[in-house]
């Protein structure tokens, strides 16, 4: 499923973090790409260990935790540190690769399996050319440039790129969720599921029996597929 999640931070956490990246120094991308992807990584990235990453990611988990539609759709069990990106100049694109299955926290060596991908884009799509998100799909490519503070999730098993930067810069924060539900397929299920929901408890009320019974039907559906 690619989900475009709007919104994720307001104008204050916009401005609130483009103050922290002009005190940020960034360093050469390839530092933190695996085997396959450092062949095609031509970026930067902010050193994890620095202050200015430690408080934009405080400031990015904070919002992601209180998105309801992110949870919704990713039923995420563990979130890798978020990490953030720079394509300009000459270090601008990012060929086709596929994500490492694996992401080790170095903080606390924990493993996250990297079942969704979100990319959550921190620049005006009109301040810079290029850089756009092309995920490969079954049903083609899908180019994704999206408005500051907005965010969008896709498959981790997807083949991805990003397009050249020829003007600006784009700056975008990224991080990988393992779900609670392995299978895409699944998620999206409970996805549209719970939207209903929402649609029906919003017209019939949240005492109506269909609703009481079909709440019971999407938690059952989570109890058969989800791993703790
Ligand atoms: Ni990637």
């Amino acid at each position: 499923m690619l989900l475009h999640v709007p919104d994720v931070l307001s104008a204050t956490e916009l401005a609130q973090a483009e103050r922290i990246l002009d005190a940020a120094t960034w360093q050469d991308g390839r530092r933190t790409a695996g085997e396959q992807a450092v062949i095609a990584k031509n970026n930067q990235q902010l050193d994890e260990r620095s202050a200015p990453c430690r408080r934009l990611q405080a400031l990015v988990l904070a919002a992601i935790e209180r998105n309801t539609t992110l949870f919704s759709a990713t039923l995420a069990r563990e979130i890798s540190p978020p990490l953030f990106n720079r394509y300009a100049g000459a270090n601008n694109t990012f060929g086709n690769h596929v994500d490492s299955a694996i992401r080790y926290v170095p903080a606390t060596g924990a493993r996250v399996r990297t079942d969704i991908s979100c990319t959550l884009f921190l620049r005006d799509p009109s301040s810079y050319d290029g850089g756009e998100l092309v995920i490969e799909d079954t049903f083609g490519h899908r180019r994704v440039k999206l408005p500051a503070g907005h965010l969008v999730v896709y498959p981790g098993t997807s083949v991805h790129r990003v397009e050249p930067v020829t003007r600006g810069e784009r700056i975008a924060c990224f991080f990988w969720v393992q779900s609670m539900v392995r299978s895409d397929e699944q998620r999206r299920l409970l996805f549209d599921m719970d939207n209903h929901l929402r649609h029906l408890r919003s017209t019939l009320g949240e005492t109506d029996p269909g609703v009481v019974g079909l709440t019971g039907t999407y938690h059952n559906l989570l109890r058969q597929w989800m791993e703790l």
